[in-house]
């Protein structure tokens, strides 16, 4: 078997007397689209924090491509690491406009003055990319609907062309048409080798995009499973553990 691309093993997260994450493991392999599912509060979005170094494990590791990340690593070195993240909470600035947006982390400059023009110019071929219908990229991201700022956020992480993206509900706020596009995005990048791992309540989305989905609940891995090989009912089951867990998926 490759080694994967992203590999948490045993990680133990507490929050003073909440435990969000004990004994969680996941693996994502190259060109691989990783569901991971569970109920609120079930350690997600921490799982991912962890990966990011926006929290730190109390134990365990999180290894890419076979070596482990520093233990204290800033979220702004996720970037060396082969890594773009799309948070649950988007974490895009409100008062800069769409463009600004795209480009932080790597605004562009001539001269030693920001590039407006080319960083806009960039903008648009991303967006354009993307087939993201924007009228202008230089309106403030907080005058945007949710949607919209969902695709910017998504748009942003694309843009960086990591070989990892981990995204945190990424159709939470989207209609039926930009859930499909987000979908598209998605098969685009696993045809382009890329890993993603996706966090989503939307197992439609899910069984249609998913080449596997691991299931959370209460912040252990209850099963990991193709998703060639399960049905929604099972995915269901094992969320609200109506059916048990895997023989030794608990640690
Ligand atoms: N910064 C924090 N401080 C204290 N408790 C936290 C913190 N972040 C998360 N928690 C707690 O950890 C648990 C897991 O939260 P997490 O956000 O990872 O859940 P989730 O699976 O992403 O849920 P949702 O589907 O609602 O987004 C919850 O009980 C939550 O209250
Ligand atoms: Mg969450």
């Amino acid at each position: 078997m490759n080694v994967p691309v992203l590999n948490l093993r045993g990680i133990t997260k507490s929050f003073g007397s909440v435990s969000a994450l004990e004994s969680f493991n996941l693996a994502a392999y190259e060109g691989e689209v990783h569901a991971l599912v569970g109920d609120n509060g079930a350690g997600k979005s921490t799982a991912i924090k962890i990966i990011t170094g926006l929290h730190q494990a109390d134990e365990g590791v999180v290894e890419v491509l076979g070596s482990p990340l520093p233990h204290r690593r800033s979220p702004a070195s996720l970037s060396e690491h082969g890594i773009s993240v799309v948070y649950q909470d988007l974490a895009l600035v409100e008062c800069l406009d769409i463009a600004t947006n795209l480009s932080l982390g790597g605004l562009p400059r001539r001269f030693g003055m920001l590039d407006r023009r080319r960083m806009h110019k960039d903008a648009q071929t991303v967006l354009g990319d993307l087939k993201v219908r924007v009228t202008d990229v230089s309106t403030a991201v907080g005058l945007l609907s949710g949607g919209q700022r969902q695709i910017i956020a998504i748009a942003r992480a694309v843009r960086l062309n990591k070989p990892l993206l981990l995204l945190d509900e990424p159709t939470a706020a989207l209609g039926v048409q930009e859930t499909a596009h987000v979908g598209e995005i998605v098969d685009q990048l696993k045809a382009d080798g890329k890993t993603i791992v996706c966090i989503s309540h939307d197992l439609e989305f899910v069984f249609q995009h998913a080449d596997r989905i691991s299931v959370l609940r209460l912040g252990r891995t209850v099963a990991s499973r193709r998703t060639e090989d399960t049905t929604r009912a099972e995915i269901v089951g094992l969320i609200t553990g109506a059916i048990r867990p895997d023989e030794g998926a608990v640690a």
